[in-house]
């Protein structure tokens, strides 16, 4: 069995438009002339980014985001969004100023607590003068009001991401850094929050976010829908997504409250498939351990030109009708990716990996090719072959982190770990990482570290070979 046809179509897209992506040292020399690049540079400033590598602007220093109170109204025909953010934080230092990433989109006013803060826009970051300075471990409040069309970012990968706007409203989808095309954020996966959404579209629209519907009601030509999402989550896993969709709503047997949003033109090939979410989650929940979350679901839009899916927390976007294993994949996102979350976007093997190896498990345990035949395929392909253009576990720039070499080799270093420990040891260390790390963040080293205290072995030698050394591993 291959890739699913689905992300390898992105992929493929990727591998394309790989020469003329922007190139990755750019952003790095505009945090070091903003001269606010790391916590060295902090002093009573926030960072102007979270200090990764891959995407130095995304997130920012200084304080952490405890929930996010967003509050949109998106008129589809003229593609227009206003905006009102409320951020609960606390500052991590003293600060006499920091940074929000926004791009895009007019700001028309911001307050700190109930005081007007100067502010200015500086490319993606949104400078917060407050009038007092902020001290340390001080609990704020940041409100920023805003208005525009939003518009997607262009990924170093070539991809879009962030509010992509369709022909019935807009598919929302902001990884890695798209979050800031349509809130305020502090958009790095290191930081995670609760979010609430009130969002008002056309009469006949659906809004559809994370979490629990909380209340929805119509007036005056306008539905406004009220979504609430208690678990902590990054910012690139928020969606707003809105559009002409069939709802569909149940609670699993596991007391899962189920909320699936279909485009009608996709409605007759995802039914099958949408179906089988009850009995993908409670397989998983036997794998990794229970289901995170409260609210579960899918968003399946009509958004050809956008080719991919997301995890999106608690109910995944999809561009269109996903196969099976597309469906399988993005559920493993909510233990990988979504519920135990990368601080670093090199550290991405975690969440695609993970979730390729869900799809090769969930084959070998329905009637499909193993895991084995699956990694035999993969291993057959020549030296030259892509699979090999470099080590899962260090994709060298944010170009690559959506890369078949981070989908398949980083599955292929788990079925190594697999075939080491052996199938009980193996579900043991998924369990416990999904467990240990729940609703928090896990590094690679931890995972390593984990996987050796599980199984009482050596695995540096394993992990080594398959997630850093360059070109086609020796076989094991
Ligand atoms: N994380 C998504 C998945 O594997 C894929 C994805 C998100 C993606 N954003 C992207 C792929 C941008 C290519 C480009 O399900
Ligand atoms: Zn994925």
């Amino acid at each position: 069995m291959t890739p699913p046809p689905r992300r390898q179509a992105a992929r493929r897209r990727t591998a394309v438009l790989r020469r003329e992506a922007v190139l990755a040292t750019v952003p790095v020399a505009v945090a070091a002339l903003l001269g606010a690049a790391g916590p060295a540079a902090a002093g009573t400033t926030g960072a102007a980014g979270a200090g990764d590598p891959y995407f130095p602007l995304s997130g920012n220093g200084g304080y952490h985001v405890s929930h996010y109170d967003l509050t949109l109204r998106y008129d589809t025909a003229s593609r227009h969004l206003d905006g009102k953010a409320v951020l609960s934080a606390r500052a991590t230092q003293r600060l006499t100023r920091f940074d929000l990433d926004l791009k895009g989109l007019k700001v028309t006013g911001v307050t700190v607590g109930r005081t007007a803060a100067g502010y200015r826009r500086h490319g993606q970051e949104l400078v917060v003068t407050p009038r007092h300075a902020l001290r340390k471990d001080q609990e704020f409040r940041v409100t920023v009001t805003y208005h525009g069309t939003p518009k997607p970012v262009t990924d170093p990968d070539g991809s879009a991401d962030g509010w992509i706007p369709t022909d019935d409203g807009a598919f929302v989808a902001g990884e890695p850094q798209g979050a800031m095309t349509w809130f305020p954020a502090n958009g790095h996966p290191k930081d995670k929050s609760s979010y609430d959404f009130t969002i008002t579209v056309p009469e006949g629209r659906t809004a559809v976010a994370n979490g629990i519907l909380r209340g929805q009601h119509t007036a005056h030509g306008r539905t406004t829908f009220r979504w609430h999402e208690a678990a902590p989550m990054a910012a690139y896993l928020a969606t707003a997504t809105v559009g002409t969709f069939k709802v569909e709503r149940y609670t699993t047997p596991d007391g899962i409250q189920v909320y699936n949003a279909v485009d009608p033109r996709e409605a007759h090939a995802s039914a099958p498939v949408l179906k089988q979410l009850p009995s993908v989650l409670a397989w998983e929940s036997k794998l990794f351990g229970p289901y995170p979350f409260r609210a579960a679901g899918a968003i399946v839009d009509h958004a050809p030109g956008v080719g991919y899916a997301l995890e999106t927390q608690t109910r995944p976007v999809y561009d269109s009708a996903p196969d099976l294993s597309t469906l399988v994949h993005e559920s493993a996102h909510q233990w990988f990716g979504d519920s135990v979350s990368l601080t670093s976007w090199k550290d991405i093997w975690l969440n695609e990996g993970f979730a390729t190896y869900a799809e090769w498990l969930y084959s070998e345990q329905h009637g499909g090719d193993s895991a084995q035949k699956t990694f035999d395929a993969l291993y057959a392909r020549p030296a030259g072959d892509h699979l090999w253009a470099f080590p899962p576990g260090d994709p060298g720039s944010g170009k690559n982190i959506f890369d078949t070499p981070v989908y398949a080799r980083g599955a292929m270093a788990l079925h190594e770990l697999r075939k080491a420990v052996g199938d009980t040891d193996f579900l043991r260390i998924l369990h416990a990482w999904a467990a240990e790390h729940r609703a928090g963040h896990g590094t690679t080293a931890q995972f390593v570290r984990l996987a050796e205290r599980e199984s009482g072995k050596d695995l540096d030698g394993l992990f080594h070979t398959w997630l850093y050394v360059k070109g086609k591993p020796k076989s094991a």
